[in-house]
């Protein structure tokens, strides 16, 4: 048999990843003015402990006003890049390497976490929340709160909230980035005629709803270390009549490649809030395939991939580079011990451990 591709090592810049897969971000809700807590950093650790080459903190907001919700964690001062610190050393030590989502939620921020069913969709200004800014004061849905319309000069301090992050990132010891530009939050509301209907440099064209991605990608390029990856998650398409789409998609990729971003993370949706997705296992792989193919530039599929060997038929069809897994991870912290021993890769694990691996 030959060796598993996806237990093959993977460089970027400076950057060794011991194989190819990482863990997507995913949101905890668990933190404190935007600091991380032991939540995380047993949460993210175990899943360094389990075998991933790289593990990826939650959408981490840009400024206070960037979360999602009052529990979302946050990079905005030093306070938050010192306490990340205790999370990243812990990530290196298993020999995974740390990395963090930015981002910035535009107009699905100040939302109560997932599982307070009490409080209707929006965090009202008295409770600890905001009313949230976007390009267009268009809501989410129905009963999401109406944006505040940004100026240019508020999009301007955006993109360089996003390089100051990039700065606190390298203080805190990560070693990649990932700028969130998908899912509906602020970056893909500019990006997408559906939520964006400015009639300034920021709306209309293409170029025009490109700017701040590409502002915000230059701003944290200039900041983030060379020899250290970045990368940028996209929703590859709004999956609605008129809206943001694969050729988009593949225009973006080609840009952002040229401002130094390293891979693309191909993921979908988020903008509208009753798109039909047709769900099924690696349902976004296409996009992944597409992107790599059309913008020659790499890229993680991401999405219902579950089975160690979809994993690997994906690398070896050359649909992706890496793949992110969220939910699996969620269920099995060991996915990766445990696929390597289905793919027959032998990989060591943590010496603590060692006398379960038989
Ligand atoms: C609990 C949870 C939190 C998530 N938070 C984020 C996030 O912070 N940033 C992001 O880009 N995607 C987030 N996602 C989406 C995942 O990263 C992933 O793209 C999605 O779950 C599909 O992958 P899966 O089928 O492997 O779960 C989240 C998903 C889950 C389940």
């Amino acid at each position: 048999m030959n060796a598993p591709l996806l237990f093959s090592s993977l460089k970027i810049r400076g950057v060794e990843f011991k194989n190819r897969i990482f863990v997507s971000p995913m949101c905890q809700y668990s933190s404190e003015d935007g600091l991380p807590t032991d939540w995380h950093l047993v949460h993210l650790g175990s899943r360094a402990v389990g075998g991933a080459a790289l593990v990826v903190v939650e959408a981490t907001a840009v400024s206070p006003e960037g979360r999602i919700s009052p529990q979302d964690s946050g990079l905005w001062s030093e306070r938050h890049a010192e306490a990340f610190s205790r999370v990243t050393r812990f990530i290196k030590e298993q020999g995974a390497v740390p990395g963090i989502q930015i981002a910035h939620a535009g107009r699905k921020g100040s939302t109560p976490v997932p599982w307070d069913k009490s409080s209707g969709k929006n965090v009202p200004p008295d409770k600890g929340g905001w009313i949230p800014p976007a390009p267009s004061p268009i809501a989410f849905d129905a009963d999401y709160a109406v944006p505040r319309e940004m100026s240019v000069a508020d999009a301007e301090k955006v993109a360089r909230d996003f390089g100051k992050a990039a700065r606190l990132a390298r203080q805190a010891g990560f070693e990649v980035l990932e700028l969130h530009f998908a899912h509906g939050y602020l970056v893909h509301e500019f990006l997408s005629p559906l939520s964006n209907q400015r009639k300034d440099a920021y709306g209309g064209t293409l170029d025009n709803r490109m700017r701040l991605a590409l502002a915000a990608a230059e701003s944290v390029r200039r900041q983030w270390p060379e020899e250290f990856p970045l990368f940028a998650r996209i929703s590859a398409t709004d999956w609605s009549p008129g809206g943001w789409d694969l050729p988009d998609s593949i225009a973006l990729a080609g840009w952002l490649k040229a401002l130094g971003v390293d891979l693309i993370d191909c993921s979908s949706g988020g903008m509208v809030p009753h798109a039909k997705i047709p769900l099924g296992p690696g349902y976004q792989t296409p996009f992944s395939e597409a992107v790599r193919r059309e913008a020659k530039i790499l890229t993680g599929a991401v999405g219902l991939i579950t089975e160690p060997s979809q994993a690997e038929d994906i690398l070896a069809q050359g649909k992706a580079d890496a793949v992110f897994l969220a939910r699996e991870l969620l269920r099995d912290p060991y996915w990766p011990l445990h696929a390597a021993k289905a793919l027959g890769a032998d990989v060591p694990w943590p010496k603590q451990y060692e006398r379960a691996k038989a």
